[in-house]
């Protein structure tokens, strides 16, 4: 039975004109998905399966809209009438606000909903990477890399709830989030939009976040459907280029890059996006084994696999396994696509007809991947509700409760990598010198994915929010910007400034990118910046050296003049507040490195490494040496670890539990992220030095002891053998949990 709540009707003023809807808040469908199959065409079976960019149905040419943009009815009754679109994305190319936003969904909506055969919802897709992104007044959070430096998923989640919130406000239900690509080489550009280097944190952080997104019921009206992305293997390009071949052996793929999808597929993620790139060869668009074989057959996956960014063409003009785009349409629906993010044509559409109707392609194939696609949008509560509820519906988005959130996130993530002699935090009325180039920046404060793709159009940062020499006390703050430092008057100014200063501030970092733009050709930190950090220290003032970065870039020469080094990634709009916070001691840091920050640029390695990348016997040289290690992070307090208890010393069939007292031996309260490391001390496959097998934040008083429990199971020792499969093996295991160390047996 059909249950309406909450019905309001209401007036919605559009381009077309003005007309009255009925909203339903909290509607279960009752539509039945194969009784509108049965109806359907091979050509709005097709139309279901495409997914155009909002472009094709706006004034203007593709990305080079009519501003302010909006659509033209034409463009969008040829797309939705005549191709039976049954998805759109994107924005066009900016930030749109509520109003707009509104506007933009209901327009298509009304079309999709009246003027159609079926009368089937449009599902429009969005990317809010770190917030709702693409909505001007939103709630702006850190990228993903550094919300998992906070190694706090109650957060996490929250982030991913509020997220959620402001994108459905807009009327957009699906969300093209989360990476759950592992982030194991820094040179690549996306790796601020993955949550680190490590399996069990990445697929913690995953879950939090698409748990957040979707909630209870994707129906509601404050979740929105996750999309994992990008499946699989898609983030250690071998050049460290974006889409450049990727080579992983199927045991290292198993091990490493399948388990935060399985993990998210387990917790009912609604939809998966592939990877645009080839894998040991295949362009992962094209291969069965991948998208059929593996995500449907051996996962269990059920939603929508929708393609990446014209990666069907790219078969045909990029990855050259397709000689003709109707090839490369072939290829991918045989391998298992549901929906093609064209995005900007009608050539999937009708190739994909021709398949259909040249017996290719079966009809019954199509059934497949459009049944999957109604059921989403069923589940989305879209055709109850395919309407924008009115704003007042959504009076927390961009609120200051909101805004607390994002806050709380960028001051758990910010991570204290360096503080000789207590340099920090400082007074109040201490005299600091603000520079760097990422110190009077909202930009580089919010990276990529903010207002637009790149995020470096400056005309779209809300002026409201502070930067950092705008977060630290005005009244003794000193900002200086360091861009022309070849100009003697200024560096003489800047020299002059130093001197006169009790601490000297040098904000470094890169400036934002993702995907091919930010491929990079060094890891080094700019020479410029180095050379800041030189003449800076020359003074003899203490200096702090803040990072804002994408990735970690190489400092390794500058590390020995700064006295206190902070990384604040990309801590989003509230950054500039918490870093002041933190230097000032109102917040004490408690964020992680979720990655091993490298020293050299030629030694590139992650926390779980091999011995022998740890030390050469022979030559003593060590290929391990970064300039600090994954899960490194200092606080204003110390935390000493004691009295590690073990269940049992044999472990077979049940579980262990593992216990240790972690004790406040400072004067402020502070929290700590306990970090459960375990070693396999012999396996048949090279093992780790140690993996991380479980991890607890805890808030702990001065001279309090928290005691942590860790329970194991065999399970949680396992790893992929030499025939591909899940195997523990009998043996000894090591214990680190801070400086405690013990050790167990696993028994057969
Ligand atoms: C990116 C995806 C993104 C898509 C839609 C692609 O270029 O690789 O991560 O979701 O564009 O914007």
């Amino acid at each position: 039975m059909k249950q309406l709540q909450n019905n309001v009707v209401r007036k919605i003023k559009n381009s077309i004109g003005i007309f009255f809807i009925t909203t339903t808040l909290h509607a279960q469908s009752n539509v039945d998905i194969d009784a509108l199959l049965s109806k359907m065409t091979i050509e709005e079976k097709v139309g279901q399966m495409t997914q155009l960019n909002l472009d094709v149905v706006c004034e203007g040419g593709i990305y080079n809209l009519v501003e302010p943009h909006h659509i033209e009815p034409a463009k969008l009754h040829k797309a939705l009438v005549d191709y039976h679109v049954g998805s759109i994305l994107n924005c066009g190319g900016h930030a749109y606000g509520l109003d707009q936003w509104h506007t933009i969904i209901n327009t298509i909506q009304q079309v999709a909903t009246t003027e159609t055969r079926l009368k089937i919802p449009v599902i429009y897709g969005i990317d809010a990477i770190h917030g709702a992104n693409y909505t001007l007044g939103s709630t702006l959070f850190p990228q993903p890399l550094a919300q998992a430096a906070s190694w706090n998923t109650d957060m996490v989640k929250r982030g991913g709830e509020i997220t959620a919130y402001e994108v459905r406000a807009t009327g957009i239900p699906w969300n093209f989030s989360p990476v759950l690509d592992l982030g194991r080489d820094p040179r690549w550009s996306r790796l601020f939009e993955t949550y680190g280097e490590d399996v069990l944190l990445a697929t913690e952080m995953g879950l939090a976040t698409i748990e957040g997104y979707q909630g209870n019921n994707l129906a509601d009206a404050y979740h929105v459907a996750a999309c994992m992305k990008h499946f699989l293997g898609y983030s250690m390009p071998r050049t460290g280029k974006d889409r450049t071949p990727v080579y992983i052996d199927e045991i290292q793929l198993r091990e490493y890059f399948l388990p935060t999808f399985q993990a998210a597929i387990n917790a009912g993620a609604a939809t998966v996006m592939i990877n645009s790139g080839e894998l040991n060869g295949i362009p992962v668009h094209a291969d069965k084994k991948i998208l059929t074989d593996l995500l449907r057959s051996e996962l269990g996956f059920k939603g929508v696999a929708v393609t990446d960014w014209e990666d069907i063409m790219k078969l045909n003009n990029i990855h050259m396994v397709a000689p003709t785009l109707k090839d490369a349409v072939y290829m991918a629906i045989d391998a298992g696509i549901d929906m093609c993010m064209v995005p900007n044509d009608y050539d999937f559409t009708i190739l994909l007809t021709e398949l259909v109707k040249e017996g290719k392609i079966s009809e019954a194939r199509l059934d497949v991947s459009v049944k999957r696609i109604l059921e989403l949008k069923k589940q989305l509560g879209l055709f109850e509700q395919p309407f924008t509820p009115a704003n007042t519906d959504y009076k927390k988005f961009g609120s200051t409760e909101f805004a607390r959130a994002a806050q709380n996130m960028a001051e758990e993530s910010i991570t204290l990598l360096k503080n000789n002699n207590q340099v920090l935090p400082i007074q109040q009325s201490a005299k600091i010198l603000v520079t760097g180039p990422a110190a009077n920046s909202m930009t580089y404060l919010n990276g990529a994915w903010t207002r637009t793709w790149q995020g470096t159009d400056t005309i779209w940062n809300d002026q409201s929010k502070y930067t950092i020499r705008e977060a630290f006390n005005p009244a003794t703050t000193t900002f200086i910007a360091s861009d022309n430092m070849s100009d003697t008057d200024v560096r003489e100014k800047m020299f002059a400034a130093a001197k006169a200063s009790d601490v000297i501030i040098i904000c470094l970092g890169e400036k934002p990118s993702t995907e091919k733009v930010g491929d990079i050709d060094a890891l080094t930190m700019p020479d410029n910046q180095q050379q800041l950090v030189g003449l800076l220290k020359s003074t003899g003032k203490p200096v702090v050296l803040v990072l804002v970065e994408n990735r970690p870039l190489i400092v390794n020469d500058i590390e020995p003049l700064c006295d206190a080094i902070v990384l604040v990634y990309e801590p989003g709009d509230y950054g500039g507040l918490a870093l002041a916070n933190i230097i000032y001691g109102k917040v004490n840091p408690s964020g992680k490195l979720p990655f091993t920050y490298p020293r050299h640029e030629a030694s590139l390695l992650w926390y779980d490494h091999k011995h022998t990348e740890t030390l050469d016997q022979t030559f003593g040289r060590k290929a391990f040496n970064p300039q600090w290690e994954f899960g490194y992070g200092l606080s204003y307090t110390t935390f000493q670890y004691s009295n590690l208890k073990i269940s049992n010393d044999t472990l077979s069939t049940g579980n262990l539990q593992i216990s240790v007292d972690v004790t406040n031996t400072g004067t402020t309260t502070g929290k700590e992220v306990v970090q459960f490391y375990i070693a396999d001390r012999y396996a048949s496959i090279t093992p780790s030095v140690k993996r991380l097998r479980g991890f607890e934040k805890v808030e702990i008083k001065p001279g309090a002891t928290h005691i942590v429990t860790f329970t194991i199971s065999a399970k949680d020792l396992a790893f992929v053998g030499r025939d591909e499969k899940w195997i523990s093996e009998a043996g000894w295991f090591d214990i680190m949990l801070g400086s405690e160390k013990s050790s167990f047996y696993l028994s057969k």
